[in-house]
C-alpha cells in the first residue's frame, strides 16, 4: 500500500470528490480526518472509510475560520498523532443562490473568494506547522481547469481557482526547504450536484445551450472538448490524489495537473 501509517486530512470530505479522495487514500492505508460544515453526511463518510478497516473521524470545520481550521489540525495530532497529508478540496461555486443569478454578485466574489481561496490559506496555516517539525508533508489543492482560462459563465469561480494555482507554486517554492510537496489537481467535467446546476446556469444564459437540460448541456460540452469523448468521475480524482500524496510523487511540487481527458492540454 503506497500510504500505511499516513495521517491525512480531507477538507469538504463529506461528499463528491471530496469524500472518492478520502476513500482512495484510506484503500492505500492513510488514517482520515473528514472535515465539512456538514455533520451529518462528514460523520457518514468517517463511518464508510472506516469500514475499510483504517482509523477515521469527522470534524465539523467552516475553513472560513482560521480558529476552526487550528482546531481541526489539533484534533488530527489528537486522534492520529500527525499529519501527513491535507486535501484542500472544500470549494464553492458562489454565494448561496448563485444559480438562480446571470451575472456574478460582489457576493458571489467575496464568497467564493473566501471558501475556495482563503479556506485553503487558512487550512495550510494550520497544518504547516505540524509538517514543518515532522520534515513531512503533502499538500494538496483542489483548482480546476476553470483555473486554465477564465469563463465568462462563472468569472468569480474561474478567478478564484487561478488564484489556487498561483498558490500552489507559491507555496511549494517556500516549503520545498522543509520536505513538503505542494501541488494542485484541476478536475474536469464531472457530473456532480454542483455541475448540475452549472449546467443549468449556462442553458439560461448561453445561446449554444438554450433550453437544454442540465445533463444535455453537460454532454454536449464533453462532445465538444474532450478528446476521451467521455466524463470525469470523482474516483478519477481520487486516483491522482493517490499519486500525488505518496512518495512515488517525491520529487513532483509546484505542478497543477489536469485530470480532464485532455481538455487543456497545458
Ligand atoms: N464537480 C466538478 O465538476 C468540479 C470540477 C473542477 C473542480 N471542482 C472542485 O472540486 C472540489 C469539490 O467539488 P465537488 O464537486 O465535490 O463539490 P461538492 O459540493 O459535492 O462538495 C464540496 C464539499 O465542500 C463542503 N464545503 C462547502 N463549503 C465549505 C466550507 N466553508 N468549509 C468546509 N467545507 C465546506 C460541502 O459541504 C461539500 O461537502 C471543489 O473545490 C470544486 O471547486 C469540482
Amino acid at each position: 500500500m503506497l500510504l500505511s501509517e499516513k495521517v491525512a486530512v480531507v477538507t469538504g470530505g463529506a461528499t463528491g470528490i471530496g469524500r472518492a479522495i478520502g476513500l482512495k487514500l484510506a484503500e492505500q492505508g492513510a488514517s482520515i480526518l473528514v472535515s465539512d460544515i456538514n455533520e451529518d453526511a462528514a460523520g457518514r463518510t468517517a463511518d464508510e472509510i472506516a469500514a475499510l478497516g483504517v482509523q477515521a473521524a469527522a470534524q465539523v470545520t467552516n475553513v472560513v475560520d482560521s480558529g476552526a481550521t487550528d482546531a481541526m489540525a489539533a484534533r488530527a495530532v489528537e486522534l492520529f498523532g500527525r499529519i501527513d497529508i491535507l486535501i484542500n478540496n472544500a470549494g464553492v461555486a458562489g454565494a448561496p443562490g448563485w444559480y438562480t443569478r446571470s451575472r456574478s454578485t460582489e457576493e458571489d466574489w467575496r464568497f467564493t473568494y473566501g471558501v475556495n481561496v482563503l479556506g485553503s490559506v487558512n487550512a495550510a496555516n494550520s497544518v504547516i506547522p505540524h509538517m514543518k517539525s515532522a520534515r513531512y508533508g503533502k499538500i494538496l489543492n483542489l483548482a480546476s481547469i476553470a483555473g486554465r482560462e477564465g469563463r465568462p459563465s462563472l468569472p468569480h469561480y474561474s478567478a478564484s481557482k487561478s488564484a489556487i494555482i498561483n498558490y500552489t507554486q507559491a507555496l511549494a517554492g517556500e516549503l520545498a526547504g522543509d520536505n513538503i510537496n505542494v501541488n494542485a489537481i484541476c478536475p474536469g467535467l464531472l457530473w456532480t450536484p454542483m455541475w448540475e446546476q452549472v449546467g443549468g446556469r449556462y442553458a439560461r444564459n448561453d445561446p449554444q445551450y438554450e433550453g437544454l437540460a442540465p445533463r444535455d448541456v453537460f454532454e454536449k460540452m464533453i462532445a465538444a472538448n474532450i478528446p476521451f469523448g467521455r466524463e470525469q468521475t470523482p474516483e478519477d480524482i481520487g486516483d491522482a490524489a493517490v499519486f500525488l500524496c505518496s512518495d512515488e510523487a517525491k520529487n513532483i511540487t509546484g505542478q497543477a495537473l489536469n485530470v480532464d481527458g485532455g481538455f487543456f492540454m497545458r
